[in-house]
């Protein structure tokens, strides 16, 4: 198991394994002189009452880090240390998991598995190296319907060494909320049926913790804007009546820049988008912008806001899009080994959100029962959030490259998520993808195949699970050791 490597660990120990050495030695800032300086935070989870929805409204109960939503903004640089001081003020054990971040096992959040959880009043000391620059998020990994579902999340960017240019570097965390008309939170996490169906969808999309109106913004601005989506269970399909955004970071790794087929951004639970924005609109005019994943229920999420002043001049959609890449350690296709992972269970209908093709799917009752949980990988279920004995589906060679082909033979969407990695996402349905993407957490449609591959060089003990987290915590997760 992943034994308490303590304080010591640093990228040195990350990056062990074979390919990875190059790699490192291909990161730009701390080679030279002095070590760069540590970045420290404190950040408290307790229970706190923040004003989600705005207006008349009053405040909603929730968990939160630093009593506010979204918890705090962590800005890092990349290659440069961070510590992070968690103080855990709830009644219940928590942790906090860097999602996306590849860091040290012992660092990574996963309680029972990669560390004792955080008991009431207790702290636990994060520190790690990012070696990746790009926008990442962070969250329990204990109890995670409720403490997630509540409002426990936050962005962690981390800064390229040499800044982007780009106008105002905007943050859009898109948390997903079930409230009662009084603005509370609904209780009935874990409810059986939404987890084999599409999980716990709410009712209000918020904005870095607020039901958003309008965003103001300039014409003739470049905006980078970093999407994150921290729901439990909803998927987002986002549109920008009369721009064009451009595609520049999946996950927080540089992608090659490109629009997507109908302007429409998918993010599942978990996924992050950057992209590049120019703002051609007209002064005093407001854009929508829209979901419309699920039929019938698109809804906006904010609006553009242009004020009336003209467009800034010399900000024409010259120059460059791309962003420098990441030092992610490159998969041996040829001498790769490969498995299969087959996702099972969960309703059959899908397709809706709750209804529709789920009423179906009761009448054609479940599969995937009898293992203990809803859903399962290969067969096998492990069910609830980070616990002790976890034991590892596959056993993956520090330092070898793997491919794996996820097939999804179930009726709903599941964005599944690798921890200590980052995955080059192959193909689709044998359909390869040209933009050179990759994903810490891959969106595999219903009844669909994607193969992503890997270098295992993180070694560890490693969830991979859905992150919708009805299905996670109901069976649709596993562990994959690298050793
Ligand atoms: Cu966002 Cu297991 O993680
Ligand atoms: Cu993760
Ligand atoms: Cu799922």
């Amino acid at each position: 198991m992943s034994a308490i490597v303590g304080r010591e660990v640093d990228r040195r120990t990350v990056v062990i394994g074979g390919a990875s050495i190059v790699a490192a030695a291909a990161l730009p800032p701390i080679a030279r002189g002095a070590p760069a300086p540590l970045r420290e935070f404190n950040i408290t989870a307790a229970p706190g009452r923040v004003p989600i929805i705005g207006g008349s409204y009053p405040p909603t109960n929730v968990w939160c880090y630093d009593n506010r939503i979204p918890g705090p903004e962590i800005r890092a640089r990349q290659g440069e240390p961070v510590r992070i001081t968690v103080h855990n003020r709830l009644s219940e054990d928590t942790t906090v998991h860097w999602h996306g971040v590849r860091l040290p096992n012992a660092m990574d959040g996963v309680p029972g598995l990669t560390q004792p959880p955080i008991r009431p009043g207790g702290s636990f000391v994060y520190e790690f190296t990012p070696p990746d620059a790009g926008t990442f998020w962070y969250h329990p990994h204990a109890d995670s319907l409720q403490q997630l579902g509540r409002g426990m999340a936050g962005a962690l960017i981390v800064e390229e060494p040499e800044s982007v240019a780009v106008d105002p570097d905007l943050l859009w965390l898109l948390s997903d909320w079930r409230l009662r008309s009084d603005g509370q939170i609904a209780s009935g996490f874990g409810n059986s049926m939404e987890a084999a169906m599409s999980g716990r969808i709410g009712n209000t999309v918020t904005v870095n913790g607020i039901v958003s109106n309008e965003v103001p913004v300039r014409a003739g601005e470049r905006v980078r804007l970093r999407l994150v989506n921290c729901a439990l269970a909803r998927m987002m399909a986002l549109r920008f009546e009369g721009h064009r955004p451009i595609v520049v970071a999946l996950d927080g790794q540089p992608c090659d820049p490109h629009e997507v087929e109908g302007g429409r951004l998918l993010l599942g639970p978990a996924m992050r988008i950057d992209v590049m924005l120019d703002m051609q609109g007209e002064p005093g005019r407001r854009y929508l912008v829209s979901d419309d994943f699920y039929d019938g229920v698109s809804y906006w999420v904010t609006q553009l806001a242009y004020d009336d002043k003209p467009p800034l001049a010399g900000h024409a959609l010259d120059g460059q899009f791309a962003l420098p890449r990441n030092p992610l350690p490159e998969p041996d296709l040829p001498n790769a080994e490969r498995h299969v992972l087959t996702l099972q269970g969960g309703m059959m209908g899908g397709g809706g959100m709750m209804g529709g093709g789920g009423m179906r799917g009761m009448m054609g009752g479940m599969r995937g029962m009898g293992h203990g949980g809803t859903w399962s990988i290969n067969g096998k279920s492990m069910t609830g959030d980070g616990h002790v004995d976890m034991p590892p589906l596959l056993a993956l060679q520090l330092g070898r490259s793997y491919v794996l082909t996820i097939r999804n033979e179930t009726a709903w969407w599941h964005p599944m998520h690798l921890h200590g990695h980052s995955m080059r996402v192959l193909n689709r349905n044998g359909v390869s993808l040209p933009h050179r993407e990759w994903a810490d957490t891959v969106l595999v449609p219903p009844r669909e195949t994607v193969d992503v591959a890997f270098v295992a060089d993180n070694p560890g003990d490693w969830m991979l699970h859905c992150h919708v987290t009805d299905h996670q915590v109901s069976g649709l997760m596993t562990v994959l050791r690298v050793a």
